[in-house]
């Protein structure tokens, strides 16, 4: 049985990220793969349960550290009784937001610092990495006016502030230049399609599949 592959996207709020992963799951099931989406903060009962401490409530209700750690507390759980299962038995993983999400929001934007992440992330998960992460890229305001639109009650990060989301917008930058064989910057400014064939074309270069 070959290995699923795990494919990541991340980008700041609005960025049209969930979307987007439905579109090219659908397009991945088109080649024949078995293909499963999930989220994070979430994606197993236990992280969805941890989920809901982190996107309601005051802004400030957790540090940065405090935040990480809840942050990495769901994403243990959700590697461990959703990811790794799935990809042992041969289907494909995207997942909307990953590691590299606490890495931009706690990491550099919360002012936790990259090694702190890092070392999270390696007593957590150890090697474990996605094989492709798809960084939706889009301007502060054009993001934070798409996702005013939508969450029900799920806002704490949107009312962090504009400053706020710039220093985000600049890390995903500032990450993808340092790990360019594995993150990749996709300008999600343009309408539905055109992002989703871009993320496709993504895709097919960097693991070697051919999607429509
Ligand atoms: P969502 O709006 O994409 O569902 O994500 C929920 C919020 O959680 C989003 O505003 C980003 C934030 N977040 C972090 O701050 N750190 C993390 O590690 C993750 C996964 C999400």
């Amino acid at each position: 049985m070959t290995r699923g592959k795990f494919i990541t996207l991340e980008g700041g709020e609005g960025a049209g990220k969930s979307t987007q992963i439905s579109l090219l799951a659908e397009a991945l099931r088109g080649t024949g793969l078995s293909v499963h989406t999930t989220r994070e903060p979430g994606g197993s009962p236990g992280a969805e349960e941890i989920r809901k401490l982190l996107v309601s409530g005051a802004a400030d209700r957790w540090d940065a550290m405090s935040e990480a750690l809840l942050h990495f507390a769901a994403r243990r759980d959700h590697v461990q009784k959703t990811i790794l299962p799935k990809l042992d038995a041969g289907t494909w993983v995207l997942s909307d937001r990953f590691v590299d999400s606490t890495m931009a929001y706690q990491g550099y934007a919360q002012g936790l610092g990259r090694d702190a992440v890092e070392t999270l992330a390696k007593l957590t998960l150890g090697d474990f990495t996605p094989d492709l992460t798809l960084i939706l890229d889009l301007e502060v305001e054009a993001g934070l006016a798409r996702a005013a639109t939508r969450h029900g009650g799920e806002d704490r990060y949107e009312r962090m502030g504009a400053a706020f989301h710039r220093k985000l917008r600049d890390a995903f930058h500032d990450m993808a230049k340092r790990a360019p064989e594995r993150r990749v910057l996709v300008d999600a400014s343009g309408g539905v399609d055109a992002v989703q064939a871009a993320l496709r074309n993504k895709v097919s270069k960097h693991l070697g599949i051919s999607l429509p």
